[in-house]
């Protein structure tokens, strides 16, 4: 398959929503938990649109009881990341699944999870990283919970704190305590916007003093935000087949990430939940590929510009770069 080999850096990847559909049927299982609506007839996850599939993410995710699991599917996703090429990614991973915002459960959730990574790094020499997640739509009160759990853990592994979730449930300033508590504990932050949330929700996000945005692509809307984000050397995590995939744009000859690189924002490119979107990273480069004729020197500036942005120590930057010269 044409880009499998070629070097690729992943910065927005939901753990949870990576999990391969059959992963989740063995886990339930062998857990007697009911996944009934889950799935359709040819055994994919089945959803009718963003907001369901919110809901059948969520569903999904109640076979990932404890550390054990969220171990065994780190190693799955990263195998099958390293198997597309990726060579660093990093995951957002919700204290909300992993404890219920509880310190101690979530520290324990990690090493396991830790582990799990360092196998894989040892196996495959993908390297990952971790981002806390809070969840929007389950309020500000879950978020500062999920915050301290992010802020006590801050170091090697959990380096940046996202947020994920409905856009349209509250204004992300409302989350501003969260973001201050994990600025202060060193971590780095990203937060979801502009994907169904016009050029508002992006400069909602940028009051946060974000580093990063998950899509962030409807700032196209809007020329003057469109010139901030260039100011602020904001990177965006954009993710064209998701967006194709649920409807943001119709096809991808619409979608303005290229726009977006000719104006000279900074642009990466990611899967977001891969089995859901039925995509790959290969898939993303191939199709980016054909659509836009990016080649090898462009995918070759994209993650130069991902491992600027990523959420790492400097050796492990350096190393990147180097990589993508
Ligand atoms: N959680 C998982 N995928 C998401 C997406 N694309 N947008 C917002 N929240 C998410
Ligand atoms: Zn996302």
């Amino acid at each position: 398959m044409e880009f499998q080999n070629t070097p690729k850096i992943e910065l927005h990847l939901h753990l949870e929503g990576a999990m391969p559909p059959e992963f989740a049927r063995r886990l339930a299982d062998e857990k007697n938990i009911s996944l009934e609506g889950v799935f359709d007839e040819t055994g994919g996850y089945a959803y009718r649109d963003f907001w369901h599939f919110l809901e059948v993410y969520e569903v999904a995710t109640q076979v990932l009881t404890g550390p054990e699991e969220f171990a065994r599917l780190t190693k799955a996703v990263l195998e099958q990341s390293a198997q597309h090429g990726v060579v660093y990614t990093e995951a957002f991973i919700s204290p909300d699944f992993c404890g219920g915002g509880d310190v101690g459960a979530w520290k324990e959730y990690l090493a396991a999870m830790q582990q799990a990574a360092a196998e894989a790094e040892a196996e495959h020499g993908i390297k990952l990283r971790g981002i806390a997640t809070p969840i929007r739509h389950f309020g500000p009160e879950k978020a500062k919970a999920a915050a301290k759990c992010a802020a006590e853990t801050s170091g090697d592994f959990i380096t940046g704190l996202g947020i994920g979730g409905d856009e349209k449930a509250g204004k992300l300033s409302d989350f501003s305590w969260s973001f201050d508590c994990a600025r202060e504990a060193g971590l780095q932050l990203t937060a979801h916007a502009g994907e169904w949330g016009g050029p508002e929700s992006v400069r909602d996000a940028l009051s946060l003093n974000v580093e990063r945005i998950g899509h962030g692509v409807r700032a196209i809307e809007d020329a003057e935000l469109v010139k901030e984000l260039v100011t602020r050397d904001v990177t965006l995590e954009v993710c064209p087949g998701s967006n194709v995939f649920l409807g943001v744009y119709p096809k991808l000859a619409d979608h303005p990430l290229v726009r977006l690189m000719d104006a000279g924002v900074n642009c990466t490119v990611s899967t977001d939940d891969p089995p859901f979107f039925h995509t790959t990273m290969t898939k993303e480069y191939q199709d980016l590929a054909t659509v836009f004729r990016f080649d090898e020197q462009v995918f070759l500036d994209l993650n130069k510009m991902a491992a600027k942005a990523a959420f790492c120590d400097e050796d492990t930057r350096a190393a990147l770069l180097k990589q993508f010269t």
